[in-house]
């Protein structure tokens, strides 16, 4: 494939507050991150590469190999870093053979559609990144400190998922770039778009929203037991 994804799971879940990294609690017999993978593994044909916890390498290969089945040399598995920018740097390090499209995934966005990850895919150009995101449901205000400064008009606002996807060249340079500025960034568009780069958005999918607090983890607990929900 020419196209590869990058599944961010390193971190702990502090939020969530489970015993076990985050990729790795139970959503119902599958943890998170074999949730994730089965989406990955039903979208098209990619070299997909896992980012694990140090210490948790070997629980990765298994979720990888149970989700992979007969594609198992597609994959493979590293370790992350401090910070989810430094786990994609690992991740990006360990691409292999010609790839030209990078995708890059949040494991704990769990439930996320395939079709979702096929159509950030088809959507990369070779100058410009793609991130699916949903519209802002919210009436939303600028506030200083105690005092509300402003509305901000929702119309101009979206909430960004992954994957989000990228022309592989640029976005090795842009996280280069960005390492070598000590810049930190909140998601890859912004490492992306930090290097001068255009992003454009596609719609994203409720399904794709990401386990943060113990509400998600019910949530997507719910979804898996009752899908039609
Ligand atoms: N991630 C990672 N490496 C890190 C931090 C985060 O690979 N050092 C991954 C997480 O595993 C997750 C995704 O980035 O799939 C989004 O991060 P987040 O939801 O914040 O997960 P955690 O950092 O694990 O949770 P928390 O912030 O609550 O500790
Ligand atoms: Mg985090």
């Amino acid at each position: 494939p020419k196209t590869a994804i990058i599944v961010v799971a390193a971190g702990s879940g502090t939020r969530l507050g489970a015993s076990a990294p985050k990729a790795f609690v139970g959503i119902d017999e599958r943890s998170v991150l074999r949730h994730a993978l089965d989406g990955v593994f039903a979208a098209s044909p990619a070299q997909v590469i896992v980012v694990a916890p140090a210490g948790h390498e070997g629980d990765a290969e298994s979720e990888l190999r149970a989700a992979a089945g007969d594609r198992v040399d597609l994959g493979r598995v590293v370790v992350g870093g401090r910070t989810r920018q430094e786990s994609v740097a690992a991740g990006l390090g360990a691409l292999w053979g010609d790839i030209t499209t990078v995708l890059v995934h949040d494991a704990a966005r769990a439930l996320t559609p395939p079709e979702q990850i096929d159509a950030v895919a088809a959507a990369v150009t070779a100058t410009t990144g793609v991130i699916p995101a949903l519209p802002v449901v919210n009436t939303l205000k600028r506030v200083s400190g105690d005092d509300v400064v402003e509305a901000v008009d929702r119309a101009e606002l979206v909430a960004a998922q992954t994957p989000q996807g990228f022309p592989r060249d640029l976005l090795e340079s842009a996280y280069a770039a960005a390492l070598a500025a000590g810049g930190e960034y909140t998601d890859d568009a912004a490492v992306f778009a930090a290097a001068g780069h255009p992003v454009t958005h596609i719609a994203g999918s409720p399904l794709a929203f990401k386990i943060t607090l113990t509400a998600d983890l019910d949530r997507a607990r719910q979804l898996v037991a009752q899908p039609q929900q």
